[in-house]
């Protein structure tokens, strides 16, 4: 049980590497609350894991984040990991992304984790210690086709962490983000069925992986438990790349 005891708020849980992120961590040993703005599917998915609360919350809205943080150090008797994880892609460059989309993208997957940053610093600070972790994207260590603001916003989110980690290391808040390659998430089937031809496409997309294809949502999720842990209790700021060797070649 490498979590044992822990109490975490997992984003953008009812699907995806969120879901399997808090599964996971729920077999560690800690108590999870799952979070989503879906508020149906996020009851539902911390219906499946037991002892878990469901907290429907739009990341994009500070009122309803504090009360997603108040409720979660109400219902678990404390809160020491907070996984920012929710997140959309917008698709298109700067010639055909309407300035709305970037906006979104932005506030989303980006200004987000100020927003929850800001908000769980003090019980962080009050208690000693904390464990931030963000979902970044291997678009923001590369550019990429049509991904203007996916990947500025995954960018931003690799070095807000950076920032936040030197910031909180007196306390110590340890901050840490994980950049996927592809995960075979809902996400990821969606845009696929988009493509003109979805079978071809996968297969695209399976052979960018020089470890044998696309990833699952554990992969990831394998990551998270490693960095909430306190074996990772020496790693903040870091970038970990979980992606199946895609950055590795050129
Ligand atoms: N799947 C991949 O290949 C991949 C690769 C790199 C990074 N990521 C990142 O991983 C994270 C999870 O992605 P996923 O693939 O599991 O996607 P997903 O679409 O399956 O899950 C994302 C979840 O975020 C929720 N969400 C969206 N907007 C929200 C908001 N405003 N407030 C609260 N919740 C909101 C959605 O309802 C959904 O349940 C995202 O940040 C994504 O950018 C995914």
């Amino acid at each position: 049980m490498r979590l044992k005891g822990k109490k975490a708020i997992i984003t953008g849980a009812a699907t995806g590497i969120g879901l399997e992120t808090a599964r996971r961590f729920a077999e560690e040993g800690a108590q999870v609350v799952l979070s989503d703005i879906d508020s149906a599917g996020v009851a539902a998915a911390a219906g499946e894991i037991t002892g878990a609360i469901a907290i429907a919350a739009d990341v994009t809205d500070q009122g309803q984040v504090d009360a997603l943080i108040a409720g979660a150090i109400e219902g678990l008797g404390g809160l020491d990991i907070f996984v920012n994880n929710a997140g959309i892609p917008m698709l298109g460059g700067v010639e055909s992304l309407a300035e709305a989309d970037w906006d979104r993208e932005m506030d989303v997957n980006l200004k987000s984790i100020y927003r929850t940053g800001r908000a769980v610093w003090p019980h962080f600070k009050a208690q000693g210690g904390g464990v931030i972790l963000n979902t970044a994207s291997i678009a923001g260590l590369r550019g990429s086709a049509g991904q203007a603001s996916y990947g500025a916003a995954k960018a931003g989110v690799i070095n807000l962490t950076r920032c936040m980690a030197i910031d909180g290391a007196q306390v110590p808040i340890r901050v840490n983000c994980i950049c996927p390659g592809f995960i075979e998430t809902p996400m990821v089937l969606a845009y696929l069925e988009g493509q003109d031809d979805p079978v071809a496409s996968r297969a695209e997309v399976d052979a960018l992986h020089p470890l044998g294809g696309i990833g699952r949502p554990g992969d990831i999720a394998a990551g998270f438990v490693y960095l909430a842990s306190d074996e990772a209790s020496w790693i903040t700021g870091t970038a970990l790349t979980i992606d199946g060797g895609l950055t590795a070649g050129i």
